[in-house]
């Protein structure tokens, strides 16, 4: 397989990608546009580019926004109480067609790589069980790496410790924390402890939910680092949301980027949930409630954007397109210079592939034949554009495709047009 006429990111001109036994085995410029063989795929001057990444999503609680009744003050902390008043109707079935019908829509919009977080505070641990399923069932169409997240707290929650070695051993890849969740500070600091401590034992990656919320004195941050650094892990180690680091006063950011930058841990943003989520409790001014994403990019810190929800107790829109959740968070953390703009698909691709440890990501020879091809000719005007994905291939095989949307007029209106 073969396509031709491909633009590729922060390359001039044309380019011919070949792919052989799943694996991209070729990648040469052309001189000009080429009438493509019978057998290629003629990319039509469009960009072709490593497949879209969701670094944080809640496959378990996917669309049941309203079940059984709907989260009307648009808080965090009562999206909480609408899922745990669902968890008690989770079965293996309810989980799978969910799950499912979320990962086909993602993979419709040109991801092929997930990290999703699944509750662990559920004794059942129904949905952590049901994914680690789908996760080896779907491995043709779409990684999957789960977190066991403890979204009523890992030291708050009756046996949420056990539930959680628990979680482990069924086969979770990542382990998950909420600091600013447990009932005290010092809950919160030790649980970060715990949740380092058993990454460590059991050679796990690391993603925390982390001080999610507007209190400027929520600075789980600075401990999940400091033990990351101190263990040597930091690469390996997310910390998502990081809402509160809005509330910060600038010195105390200024001390704790130092921390951050030797740490090397990575940033998930949410822009569209925590939009919506945070800043509940303002009046006039109110925040925006996004962590520092443009600051933290300028200082060298990896951090990528991810939707966390589609229709669910805490966000009953999202969609799957990670460009939208692109345009929104670029808008919100205002980065809408020329810059930001030519490198704006860092932050769904090449940055969430390293927040997630993706050995191999990329197109380069060698590599596994994984790419995308948008409606744009570089970052700036597929951000523009908010087109669709055309195309995705993995492994060297189509996976889906989709022919872009034609725009026809009335030829009585065409006529009425002045020429
Ligand atoms: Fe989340």
């Amino acid at each position: 397989m073969e396509i031709v006429n491909a633009r590729l990111r922060h390359q001039q001109g044309l380019y011919r990608i070949s792919i052989n036994k799943g694996l991209f085995s070729g990648i040469t410029s052309q001189t000009s546009t080429i009438i493509p063989p019978a057998t290629s795929i003629d990319a039509q001057g469009q960009l072709v580019c490593a497949p879209f990444v969701e670094p944080h999503i809640h496959l378990d609680a996917a669309l049941t926004a309203g079940e059984p009744s709907w989260n009307q003050s648009g808080t965090l902390f009562e999206g909480i109480e609408r899922w745990c008043q669902r968890k008690p109707d989770l079965n293996e079935m309810d989980i799978r067609q969910r799950a499912i019908e979320t990962i086909e829509l993602l993979v419709s919009n040109g991801v092929q790589h997930i990290r999703t977080h699944a509750d662990t505070t559920d004794p059942s641990l129904i949905g952590l069980r049901t994914l680690c399923a789908l996760r080896d069932e779907l491995k043709d169409k779409i990684d999957l790496q789960i977190v066991a997240f403890p979204q009523e707290g890992l030291l708050s929650f009756p046996n949420g410790l056990i539930l959680m070695e628990q979680a482990i051993e069924i086969g979770a890849d990542v382990i998950g924390g909420i600091p600013h969740f447990e009932y005290t500070r010092e809950l919160g600091e030790a649980s970060m402890k715990k949740v380092i401590e058993l990454a460590v034992r059991h050679n796990r990656l690391v993603d925390v939910h982390c001080d999610e919320t507007d209190d400027p004195n929520s600075r789980f941050l600075e401990v999940l680092a400091t033990e990351a650094l101190f263990h040597d892990m930091g690469p390996r180690v997310t910390a998502s949301h990081t809402t509160a680091m809005h509330s910060y006063d600038n010195a105390y950011c200024s001390k704790l980027f130092r921390l951050l930058k030797h740490s090397e841990v990575n940033f998930v943003a949410c822009p569209t949930e925590s939009i919506h989520l945070q800043g509940r409790f303002d009046s006039y001014p109110k925040r925006r409630g996004v962590t520092r994403v443009k600051e933290l990019n300028s200082a060298g810190i990896n951090v990528c954007f991810g939707e966390d929800s589609i229709f669910d107790p805490w966000y009953s829109l999202g969609n799957g397109k990670l460009l939208r959740t692109l345009d929104f968070g670029l808008h919100i953390c205002q980065m809408m210079g020329y810059n930001d703009f030519c490198h704006a698909l860092d932050f769904i691709t090449d940055n969430s592939a390293r927040t997630l440890s993706i050995n191999q990501y990329g197109i380069a020879v060698g590599h596994p034949a994984n790419c995308i091809l948008l409606e744009g000719e570089d970052d700036y005007s597929v951000l523009r554009k908010q087109g669709e994905v055309l195309l995705s291939i993995r492994h060297g095989e189509v996976i889906m495709q989709r022919q872009p949307a034609k725009v026809t007029t009335p030829s009585h209106l065409k006529k009425a047009l002045p020429i």
